[in-house]
């Protein structure tokens, strides 16, 4: 659906949200931040070191210097004493910009952040974990991708939420609802459409005998029970999940097989291989991985992203924001 990116703008243009960028020194993420600014999609905030020319309507702040520094060390302490942090290591980490964005989002001075340009996955993921956690009622923060596909008659108009395809290496059963449940969300606020969910495995229905099955099977049965209005079946191979004419032999009478929007692998080894192999054959746009769970939003770039990715993830991150407050 060549309009959903758009429309994501456009409505993270309403939301009026701030936004933390800790990586002040990329020319990607400058340019992204001058023209989120210029366009009014979000209020951009660089942190880190000053930039050489601060673009028009972009607020930056020096972590070294905020006068919040001291403040957010000792969230920091409080967050990871557990973890056998001190006070000079706090000190050291609440300086870091990743860190202090991080620590400006969970402290309200941001409504969420996008780093990776210059990071790896791990590294940002962790620092949204550590300080801003995962929301109460959910165990597991996982991520999913976007994929946008030319062929209208897949999924949602071409559009669907692939998950987890960057971050849980391997979900037992309720991981794996945690991970359903959170991309029926997703779908809904970004697809905007009622979410079908297929929970992926080589085998359909019982086709099949394995004890890896039994965790899909499990999870499916754990998100029935606490969402039973949810459209979720599982297990489901792909072509059962998004062919209506495999899922009419293969699964009858199922609400979700041949229709399904929202596609769950099993692991992040089926996840990560899954999205890359619809992207490079299939064509797909994929954006992503974006973070679901969390308690305000912080997502991840590809170190190989573009200004244009830095400029969309930022939109999608203030939709979420927007989400959190409602
Ligand atoms: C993201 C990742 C780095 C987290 O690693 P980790 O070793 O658990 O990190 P930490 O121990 O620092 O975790 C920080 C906290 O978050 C918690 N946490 C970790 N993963 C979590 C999750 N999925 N959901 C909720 N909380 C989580 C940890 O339990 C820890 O809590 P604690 O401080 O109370 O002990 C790891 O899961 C990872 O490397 N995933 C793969 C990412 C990747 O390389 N993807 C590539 C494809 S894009």
């Amino acid at each position: 659906m060549p309009g959903i990116v758009d429309d994501i703008v456009t409505r993270a243009r309403a939301a009026g949200k701030r936004i933390a960028m800790p990586e002040s020194e990329d020319p990607r993420v400058l340019e992204a931040a001058a023209r989120l600014a210029a366009d009014g999609v979000v209020e951009p905030i660089l942190v880190g070191p000053k930039p050489d020319s601060l673009p028009a309507g972009v607020r930056h702040v020096d972590p070294a210097t905020s006068p919040r520094l001291d403040e957010y060390a000792d969230i920091y302490l409080e967050l990871t004493r557990h973890r056998g942090t001190g006070p000079e290591v706090a000190h050291r980490a609440a300086a870091e910009p990743l860190t202090h964005a991080a620590l400006m989002v969970r402290s309200g001075e941001a409504d969420g952040s996008v780093a990776g340009a210059r990071h790896t996955t791990a590294e940002t993921l962790r620092a949204a974990l550590r300080v801003i956690r995962a929301r109460e009622e959910i165990r597991t923060v996982s991520t999913f991708f976007l994929m946008v596909h030319d062929d209208e008659a897949l999924g949602h108009n071409g559009a669907f939420i692939f998950a987890d395809c960057g971050l849980v290496e391997e979900p037992d059963a309720a991981e794996l609802a945690d991970i359903a449940l959170l991309s029926s969300e997703s779908a809904r606020l970004l697809l905007g459409c009622e979410p079908r969910v297929a929970l992926l495995s080589y085998s359909t229905r019982g086709s099949a005998e394995h004890p890896s099955l039994v965790k899909v099977r499990e999870a499916c049965r754990i998100l029935q029970a606490r969402l039973p209005d949810l459209c979720v079946d599982g297990e489901l191979q792909v072509d059962a999940a998004i062919v209506p004419a495999v899922a009419a032999s293969k699964a009858e009478g199922s609400q979700v097989a041949g229709r399904a929007n929202v596609l769950i692998f099993p692991d992040l080894n089926a996840g990560n291989i899954g999205y890359k192999l619809v992207q490079r054959f299939g064509g797909a746009r994929a954006l992503g991985p974006i973070t679901q769970g969390l308690r305000a939003p912080a997502n991840d770039l590809s170190r190989g992203c573009t200004a244009q990715d830095v400029y969309e993830v930022a939109a999608i991150t203030a939709l979420q924001a927007a989400e959190e407050n409602e």
